[in-house]
């Protein structure tokens, strides 16, 4: 926030400096990393201020690109679940191949990391989720079950593998959907006032958010809620099998047919919401201005193979954009339209490129120096790499 002040409301693309914080978030549970925000200098309003970088160190860009990459050739290769002869065509074994390589890339970065907690394991402290696996490997080793632990399997492979799905479906997720908020609030700027005016009454202007004031914000909740469902970021879940025969509103399911829940489709319905294309974050309140979500809410999947990060995805999207919103007002630059509403397909629905001014809203106290409650740690216990 401090940083993104410096900017004076010049016209910002936010989706560097998201990354790099929704990483952080993410990189600091899994493996204690956190990414540093590169500065440099600008011309803001005739003087030489330190801002954000657009980008964020060449290590971390090189790894984002990756992922996101990764992102788009994965919609590009999936035509090939459903026609599996496509997959001969010279522009998917490309494709195929690339993702192949960039996979193997963020492994070795990923074997380094498990590598350099191999060495500085301590059991007496558990330092995070890669570690937990390691302890639990060990105490699988000393019982004699070794072996058994992954289904047999290569136990570093499935530890990069679970940091790379763990990274890539908690990242990119959370960035986009803040990306669409600040869309959603850039064409409603009614919702936006909403939203801050509840925070002001909730809040107050000496401190930013913090997750205690959820259950008193229902406003701000209800409008996170009609980013989700409008955006519908992941709008055909992840594929699902079936493990046996079912009969589903008299329709034969049979074994180990492909199911895919199409996520949008239902957010989208109007026999179930009103005016479905209409931003409405009431639509999520109650007449006495309670949250409520009906059974047909699904940004997150359903069953047990629903999303596995979506209590750290609501805290996420919560912090991130009343924060946001609480110390800024967000604006579209002069003269720019607004961006499309229209997304781009890929694994995640994404909005186009934007920029957004942020100008600072009036506050008591200087909180965005960051000594007051609901501050922002710097983190100092954990390693950082990337922006150096
Ligand atoms: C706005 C944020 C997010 C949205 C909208 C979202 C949405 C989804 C959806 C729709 C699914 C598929 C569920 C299904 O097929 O039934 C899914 C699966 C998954 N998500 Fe998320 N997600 C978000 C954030 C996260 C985060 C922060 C993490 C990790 C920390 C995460 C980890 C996963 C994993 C591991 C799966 C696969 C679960 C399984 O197959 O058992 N997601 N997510």
């Amino acid at each position: 926030m401090t940083k993104l002040s410096r900017r004076k409301g010049a016209a910002t693309d936010l989706n560097a400096p998201l990354a790099t914080s929704v990483s952080n978030v993410i990189c600091s549970l899994m493996m204690s990393i956190r990414f540093q925000h590169e500065e440099e200098e600008d011309e803001v309003e005739g003087e030489r201020v330190k801002v954000v970088d657009d980008t964020s160190g060449p290590r971390f860009r090189h790894f984002m690109g990756l992922i996101e990459e990764g992102f788009r050739l994965f919609a590009t290769v999936a035509s090939v679940n459903f026609v599996p002869i496509l997959k001969y065509l010279p522009g998917l074994k490309n494709a195929y191949r690339k993702l192949e390589k960039n996979r193997l890339e963020m492994a070795e970065f990923f074997q380094e990391t498990v590598d350099v907690h191999r060495k500085t394991f301590d059991p007496e402290n558990i330092r995070d989720i890669v570690d937990t696996y390691l302890l639990e490997i060990e105490k699988a080793k000393e019982e004699g079950r070794g072996e058994l632990l992954f289904d047999g399997k290569n136990h570093d492979r499935q530890m990069q593998q679970i940091i790379g799905d763990l990274f890539s479906a908690g990242m990119e997720t959370i960035k986009t959907t803040l990306q669409w908020a600040l869309v959603f609030m850039l064409h409603h700027p009614e919702a936006q006032r909403a939203v801050q005016e509840e925070m002001d009454g909730v809040v107050g202007r000496k401190r930013l958010p913090t997750l205690e004031d959820l259950p008193y914000l229902p406003y701000t909740e209800a409008t996170l809620l009609e980013v989700l469902r409008r955006s519908s970021i992941v709008p055909l879940g992840t594929t699902h099998a079936a493990t046996k025969e079912v009969n589903l509103n008299g329709y034969r399911i049979p074994k180990d047919t492909q199911v895919v829940p199409l996520l949008h489709a239902v957010h989208m319905d109007p026999a179930l919401w009103d005016e479905p294309e209409r931003f409405r974050p009431t639509r999520f309140l109650s007449a006495e201005g309670k949250v409520t979500k009906p059974e047909f809410f699904l940004p997150f999947g359903v069953g047990r193979r629903m999303c596995l990060g979506d209590v750290l995805a609501r805290m996420e999207l919560f912090l991130f954009f009343s924060s946001i919103l609480h110390v800024f007002r967000v604006e579209c630059p002069a003269g720019a339209s607004l961006p499309s509403l229209k997304g781009n397909a890929g694994v995640t629905v994404t909005p186009d490129p934007f920029k957004v001014c942020l100008v600072q809203r009036p506050t008591d106290a200087e909180f965005l120096s960051m000594g007051g409650g609901g501050g922002v740690s710097d983190g100092s216990a954990l390693r950082y790499v990337g922006g150096h």
